[in-house]
């Protein structure tokens, strides 16, 4: 077992807070613990949307400017976009003689991926073999560099558990002991809704991005719903049910504010507008400094090209001494 783990996201644009809270912040912390790889997974969005590619470049590229404004730090974590590995595409290809077509069948996300292009919003029509070998694509990514742990949310664990099947039956394949079998690392996150208290994404509409200006933030969050049965302002709070506003206060409050809000939620001495006004604020000077170094890269845009191909080219050293091992175990030139 090495200290390495890998993780990556697929390339939907700019990013919200729900992503820098449920997953950057944690990959953050991680890069000083392990030897780390990040990547933008830009061939797995072509498994749904392979006839809507003009705007995959700046997608990946809006991605690594979040993250870097975030704190992923090229000087810790190599940093790369997958199709600038095409090594992956090679491992695949051996995964994908291996893999049985059951194992596939049965990948509990397909089902959904399947029903979302069925209803027409996936952005293609077809179900393609590309798409039907998602998780082993997703099993080359990760094994090409023997990570030991694989970040992820708990609806990836699936895909963890096939890459540690496919690792295991290579192995005993060719009599091989190429691959270690990686583990999920589930991450410890702290889930934020949307304003509107369904799941935060950019296609509903709820969502407030990293890289969001403080007056659309404050005016986001002006929409976050309350306590529905407080109708008048000096009718008495609960903040128990408030759906929205009194999560994030806990979310981004101090304890001290927590319970400050809460005592004067109950009391009725402040309303709701001006309760949100605060938590805007709140919001705001948690992403001050982020939103600065955003605005850093995004007049840089050199930079943010240079991490990516460097890293990327870090990337392939380490795939390809893998691949050496894959070659010699398979008996191919
Ligand atoms: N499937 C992941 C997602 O949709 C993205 C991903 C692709 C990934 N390859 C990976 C995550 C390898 C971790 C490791 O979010
Ligand atoms: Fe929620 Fe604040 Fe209104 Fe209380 S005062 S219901 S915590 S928004």
């Amino acid at each position: 077992m090495n200290n390495r783990i890998m993780s990556g996201m697929r390339p939907t644009g700019k990013l919200h807070i729900g992503h820098y809270l449920g997953v950057i912040d944690n990959w953050v912390k991680l890069q000083n613990k392990y030897e780390s790889y990040f990547f933008v997974a830009d061939w797995h969005a072509l498994t749904t949307k392979y006839n809507k590619t003009e705007n995959l470049r700046q997608d990946s590229i809006d991605v690594v400017t979040d993250w870097l404004a975030c704190g992923l730090d090229p000087d810790k974590s190599t940093i790369y976009v997958q199709s600038l590995v095409p090594e992956t595409a090679e491992l695949h290809i051996y995964l994908s003689m291996i893999t049985p077509q059951h194992w596939v069948e049965k990948d509990p996300t397909l089902k959904d991926i399947v029903k979302i292009i069925k209803s027409g919003d996936g952005g293609s029509e077809e179900i393609t073999y590309g798409l039907l070998g998602y998780p082993v694509l997703m099993s080359a990514d990760i094994l090409l560099f023997n990570a030991s742990f694989v970040p992820v949310g708990i609806d990836q664990v699936a895909h963890v558990e096939i890459t540690r099947d496919i690792a295991r039956r290579f192995n005993s394949i060719y009599g091989a002991d190429v691959f270690n079998e990686p583990q999920p690392l589930l991450n410890e996150c702290s889930y934020i809704c949307g304003v509107d208290g369904n799941k935060m994404g950019k296609s509903y509409n709820n969502d407030i991005k990293i890289s969001d200006t403080e007056e659309s933030t404050a005016k986001r969050i002006m929409q976050a719903i309350t306590d529905r049965s407080r109708i008048r302002r000096d009718d008495l709070g609960h903040p128990d049910q408030c759906e929205v506003a009194f999560k994030y206060w806990q979310i981004f409050g101090s304890a001290d504010d927590i319970e400050k809000t809460k005592h004067a939620c109950e009391t009725g001495t402040i309303g709701c507008a001006d309760c949100k006004r605060c938590l805007a604020a709140k919001v705001n000077e948690r992403f001050k400094e982020i939103r600065e170094k955003r605005k850093y890269y995004e007049e840089h845009p050199e930079i943010v090209r240079d991490i990516i191909y460097s890293g990327s080219e870090k990337a392939r050293k380490t795939a390809q001494e893998t691949l050496k091992e894959v070659r010699k175990a398979v008996q191919i030139y």
